[in-house]
């Protein structure tokens, strides 16, 4: 760690002789040596401006060839693992890889720390929550303002250049500890979340050179991991057994716009094996899919130790050296871990692989660096270089941490007369719960350290009288209070018990086995709506959703709040949506099942699609149509919004050519949606009106969905498009959505291929649905 006293203001020492008879003795300005860590810095050694790559007027290919042709096998080797070795001889230091961002700057990652000069950064809400705003704007925003404060740590040399954030993996089981990490279970929210925060992190407003990067992102785990410790299966044994329709329609669609829309610097491999192949040493998957179908522009990651586990855990080779042959003739360029650096010499030795495989793979680590700026010299004199301290943590960046959990908190029910209150009308709030005054459960899991924080009972406080009680010593609730908090809510004149859970519950190697409130928690809900003088509002901080129907058909308990884990400004928030300061407006990125799914799906079973003779009812909203105690899209508003088709065609007609054989078929449920037809890109608009009817403005997020004909196992419904738009009361809006035939009608038959169903769609906004066919 850097030491506070080096980094304080610039000090510029000036040596001077200006003594006539010393007239040889040199005037030197001394600059302070610049904290972060790069590469070619001529102060250090004059040698590297002769380097073709610290020359920046040549190609950034041509330097990074240049580099390449320079090292020796051992240094090269260096260059493949998070912990990259020096090459003092080129002027190279060595660099952290793994730095991690998810929701904020974190300090998860070796490559960044905090210290007395930058003690925390911005600590936004945990992905989940912030998906719910459904506000692809908001996506970018957070991820803008992170990219910046990440830079100005770099520059005081405590934090690296390339982030290990977003995960994108779809929330596909409601168990799944990591579930709080992704933007829920829909393929569509999940890529516009990933493209959209990772172009808030990479894109810098240098449009002369679109390829540079502010800092590099990595979207992560490919693929199909979404479990991590469920009855004794794990993640490093786990083979998840996954259909190519589900893999095209569901697994894989993030990714893909990670890499296609995103221009995302990174994807990382899994730990876990799909159909039997450990997912980083798999060619298809990695050189295959990634690079070659999606032209991943950057270098692919293992997660931490991946390539040991599939060695070790999984016996996937019999020797190590076959197993680095493996990993990066598959593709894979950098191991976090150290086994890579460790077994790849005795590899080359015994011929598994050739000197130029790795050549690859440290040609696309070390562009990923030129395009950061690391071999341009002193980054204070580049792009990002005047960021610092000052600009971490500014009360701009916490207010949009704030603003990103009002715009995804949940409002799940709400009784006619409960919420907002009325912070005048209200003399006492009886506060009680478990996370209550938490602090730390705010920010997650990959948290960072925050600027401040302010707890559910702090940003309450800050508007009526509380009266607080934990009601439980923690999460867990063995015994509750339930007398104390009887007591309190019959006096006081409304209440709110913030429940849920926390990371002792749910967290990476943990998934749940229980989709119940735990403990007592559900008795002390019940035991204080009973005797209640006021409102009761069940606020539910987690990631995963519950089975909590006793609240849901509870008249005492007048509203529900979901509200993630809002991050470090949660209590204010909170207190926001409570007091109607902001009109609730996120919507559920995932479904909430009932506790009885449980029973009828092993988590283990990575199938989509329902296999009625085995009972199995199919996952998430797209394919599951049992009950639901709350379903994906569902969240109230104070106002009330609706919405109307105004204009959408009845039939559409997509040309085929004459020798087509559904021209001649009436058999045909389906045409390919073949590059030749979908190049003449077939759109049409819908024109909605949504017209807010209430008083209070607020922000709605429009949803579209389409039901395709039944083809193919297709989807029962799916989301094609969203769109978060303000409304003040008493008014409406048109919107246009643009709607591609081949990219959001078409669906995945079984054997992975897009085909265009013909027949009727229904298209569904709100409670509005039109029908319209698809014809050739
Ligand atoms: C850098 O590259 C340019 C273009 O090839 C060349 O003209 C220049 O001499 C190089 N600079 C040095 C210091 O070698
Ligand atoms: C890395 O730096 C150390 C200490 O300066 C040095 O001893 C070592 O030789 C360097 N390694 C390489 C590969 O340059
Ligand atoms: C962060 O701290 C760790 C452990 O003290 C240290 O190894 C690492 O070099 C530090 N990284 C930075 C960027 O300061
Ligand atoms: C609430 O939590 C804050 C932050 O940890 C703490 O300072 C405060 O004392 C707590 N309030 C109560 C009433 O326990
Ligand atoms: C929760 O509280 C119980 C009872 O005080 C204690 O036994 C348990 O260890 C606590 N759990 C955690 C995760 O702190
Ligand atoms: C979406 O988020 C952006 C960025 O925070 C915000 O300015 C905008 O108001 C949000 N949109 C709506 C409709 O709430």
């Amino acid at each position: 760690m850097i030491s506070v006293f080096e980094n304080r203001a610039p000090k510029v020492f000036f040596i001077l002789g200006f003594l006539i008879c010393f007239s040889l003795i040199s005037v030197r300005v001394v600059g302070q040596v610049s904290p972060a860590v790069f590469a070619c810095d001529a102060t250090k050694d004059r040698k590297v401006v002769h380097y073709g790559f610290c020359n920046a007027s040549l190609g950034r290919d041509a330097r990074v060839a240049d580099l390449v042709r320079r090292l020796t096998l051992q240094e090269k080797i260096l260059n493949i693992v998070n912990g990259a070795g020096n090459i003092s001889r080129l002027g190279i230091p060595k660099y952290e890889w793994w730095s991690e961002a998810l929701h904020g700057v974190s300090n998860v990652g070796p490559g960044t720390n905090f210290s007395s000069l930058v003690p925390g950064a911005t600590s936004f809400p945990q992905v989940i929550l912030t998906a719910a705003s459904f506000n692809t704007s908001l996506f970018e925003a957070i991820g803008k303002v992170v990219s910046t404060e990440a830079r100005a740590m770099y520059n005081v040399g405590l934090a690296g250049l390339t982030f290990w954030s977003p995960n994108v993996n779809i929330f596909r089981d409601p168990r799944w500890g990591r579930g709080q990490e992704t933007p829920g279970e829909d393929p569509l929210l999940s890529s516009k979340y990933g493209s959209s925060y990772v172009k808030g992190l990479q894109q810098t407003d240098d449009n002369a050179d679109p390829s540079r990067l502010k800092v590099a992102a990595c979207c992560k785990h490919y693929t199909a991991y979404d479990l991590d410790n469920w009855k004794g299966v794990d993640r490093y044994h786990f083979n998840a057994v996954v259909t190519q329709q589900d893999m095209d329609d569901t697994f894989d669609p993030p990714f893909k716009s990670c890499v296609i829309d995103g221009n995302v610097a990174s994807v990382m491999c899994s730990y876990n094996q799909v159909n039997g192949k450990p997912t980083c040493a798999d060619p298809h998957l990695l050189a295959g899919v990634i690079r070659g179908q999606w032209k991943l522009n950057g270098y692919i990651v293992s997660d931490c130790d991946s390539v040991e586990v599939f060695f070790d855990d999984q016996h996937y080779t019999k020797t190590p050296e076959q197993a680095a042959a493996k990993a990066i003739l598959a593709g894979l360029d950098l191991n976090c871990g150290s086994f890579l650096g460790q077994h790849t010499a005795a590899a080359v030795k015994k011929g598994l692989l050739k000197e130029s495989d790795i050549d690859n793979a440290i040609t696309n680590n070390f562009a990923t660096l030129m395009r950061l700026g690391f071999f341009d010299g002193d980054p204070r004199k580049q792009p990002y270089g005047k960021l610092g301290p000052k600009d971490v943590c500014t009360a701009e960046n916490q207010e949009l941490a704030r603003d990103a959990a009002r715009q995804g908190i949940v409002l799940l029910k709400n009784t006619a007369g409960s919420l907002p209150l009325s912070s005048a009308a209200i003399k006492t709030l009886a506060v009680i719960g478990p996370n209550a005054n938490v602090t730390k459960t705010m920010i997650g899991n990959y948290e960072g350290i925050p600027c401040k924080y302010t707890t559910p009972l702090q940003g309450l406080t800050a508007s009526v009288a509380t009266k607080y009680l934990p009601g439980c010593s923690n999460v867990t609730c063995g015994n509750a209070q339930v007398k104390e908090a009887k007591k309190l809510a019959a006096t006081a004149d409304a209440t709110v018990l913030v429940m849920g859970i926390d990371q002792s519950l749910e967290r990476e190697s943990f998934d749940r086995v229980d989709l119940r409130l735990p403990g007592q928690q559900p008795l002390l809900i019940k035991e204080v709506a009973k005797v209640a003088k006021g409102p009761v509002i069940l606020v539910i901080m987690s990631g995963g959703g519950f089975d909590i129907s006793f609240a849901k058909h509870n008249d005492k308990v007048t509203s529900i709040l979901w509200v993630g884990y809002p991050g470090e400004a949660g209590g204010a928030a909170i207190a926001d949506v409570i007091f109607g300061y902001y009109n609730p407006s996120g919507r559920l990125p995932m479904t909430w099942y009932p506790q009885s799914y449980l029973d009828k799906v092993p988590m283990t079973n990575m199938n989509m699609r329902p296999d009625p003779p085995k009972g199995y009812p199919g996952r998430t909203y797209r394919f599951y149509t049992g009950e639901t105690i709350y379903s994906f899209g569902h969240g109230l508003s104070y106002s009330k919004f609706s919405h109307k088709i105004v204009k959408a065609p009845q039939t559409v007609s997509i040309p085929l050519d004459d020798d087509h054989v559904c021209r001649h078929s009436l058999d045909c449920n389906s045409v390919e949606a073949v590059e030749q037809l979908c190049k003449k890109s077939v759109t049409f608009d819908i024109h909605l009106r949504v017209q807010n009817k209430a008083r209070h403005g607020g922000s709605h997020s429009v949803l579209l969905f389409v039901t395709p004909p039944s083809v193919h196992n297709s989807p029962r419904k799916h989301l094609i498009g969203f769109e978060k738009i303000s409304l003040k009361g008493k008014s409406g809006t048109l919107m246009r959505f643009k709607v591609d035939v081949c990219k959001d009608l078409s669906v995945v038959d079984e054997l992975g291929r897009r085909k265009i169903a013909l027949g009727q769609y229904v298209l569904h906004v709100g409670n509005f649905k039109h029908t319209l066919s698809l014809r050739i």
